[in-house]
């Protein structure tokens, strides 16, 4: 491998041939601001926000997240040019953005407010013709709010390049540009599997989360970072909690899942404080079922387990583990049934 050696903002650095100046500027702990770029996806240089100014190059500002590293590269990221460029960008950005930030969800941890809040761009000065676009609330999980929407595309590559499913793309050209599904249609009658990767890449407040909608927003919530409970992959995720309460899921980008997650890891987390919830045993007793204590419980389980056992042998018993259970515990059921109850009628739900 051959290595590159370039100076970014009076420092110099040693990368690999082909990395780009966005890459190198952060293996110096120099921050480029991104609205478009994440580490997982391709490369689309839509939102031009990290442009940089290279020494010898007077024609333009290019993208640092496009822009391959050469040797002797001198390259500025926060110059006075740089940073008058970028405020233009963001007042392009804002002129077709609704300035209601304090109701959007994204409040807090919306990149385009952050980057506004930095650059002090408050308004555009650039007025014109606006996008309309109503907003599309059918699906179960997401909403769509266009408007919104600064077309930097990462929700459409985070569809097609991590979950390959392709459930949206740009459509129309120019001023008409908008994210849509095949033949326009609402995000509920497309091939979306509701994993919620969309929310997660959106730099503003064009996805919501549903269920979270108006029960906190991100610097109000704590994050406890647990382990999902459906299957054995046990994917990390934040679970956000105010008042005792989970109000929502968001990822964990360095775990093992890569911060990547499902529609049950997502959005199945209503279910904790639902009243319905059983909470205790229960035991049915002429046709109806009555709270009982745990002791109560598996001494019925076991004296039935020990009549069936003697009265019809132990093939007459089977048991059908879990993959929400830990391998340990899975372990320790099939050994119950071979070496306690004496079957190795022992299955599992994953693979039925
Ligand atoms: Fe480079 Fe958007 S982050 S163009």
């Amino acid at each position: 491998m051959r290595f590159v050696s370039l100076t970014i903002d009076g420092r110099q650095v040693e990368v690999a041939e082909g990395t780009t100046v966005l890459e190198a500027a952060r293996k110096l702990g120099i921050e480029i601001p991104t609205l478009c770029y994440d580490n997982d996806l391709s490369i689309a240089g839509a939102c031009r926000l990290c442009i940089v100014e290279v020494e010898g190059n007077n024609k333009n500002l290019p993208a640092s997240c496009a822009l391959p590293v050469a040797e002797g590269m001198v390259v500025h990221t926060n110059s006075p040019k740089v940073r008058e460029a970028r405020k233009i960008i963001l007042e392009l950005l804002l002129a077709n953005h609704p300035l209601d930030c304090l109701t959007c969800e994204a409040n807090g941890r919306c990149k385009l407010q952050q980057y506004c809040y930095e650059y002090g761009v408050k308004e555009s000065r650039f007025s014109g013709e606006r996008r309309h676009f109503a907003i599309d609330d059918n699906h179960p999980f997401i909403e769509r709010d266009l408007e919104k929407c600064i077309l930097c595309g990462k929700c459409v590559r985070v569809c097609q390049e991590v979950q390959g499913v392709g459930a949206i793309d740009y459509s129309g050209r120019g001023f008409d540009t908008k994210v849509a599904t095949f033949m326009d249609r609402s995000l509920a009658d497309s091939p979306c599997v509701s994993c919620g990767q969309c929310i997660y890449m959106c730099p503003v407040g064009a996805l919501t989360a549903k269920p979270s909608k108006g029960k906190g927003r991100d610097f109000e919530v704590t994050k406890v970072v647990t382990t999902c409970g459906y299957c054995g992959v046990g994917c990390q995720l934040a679970l956000n909690v105010k008042d005792d309460k989970i109000v929502g899921v968001t990822n964990v980008p360095d775990s093992h899942n890569q911060g990547y997650l499902c529609v049950k890891g997502r959005f199945g987390y209503e279910f904790v404080d639902d009243p319905e919830r059983l909470t205790t045993p229960l035991i049915k007793e002429n046709g109806k079922f009555r709270e009982a204590s745990w002791e109560e419980a598996l001494d019925l389980v076991a004296q039935k387990f020990n009549e069936i056992r003697a009265k019809y042998g132990p093939d007459a018993l089977a048991g059908v583990s879990s993959a929400r259970v830990t391998n340990e515990e899975n372990y320790l059921f099939q050994k119950f049934f071979r070496a306690v109850i004496g079957t190795n009628n022992v299955d599992h739900c994953a693979r039925l």
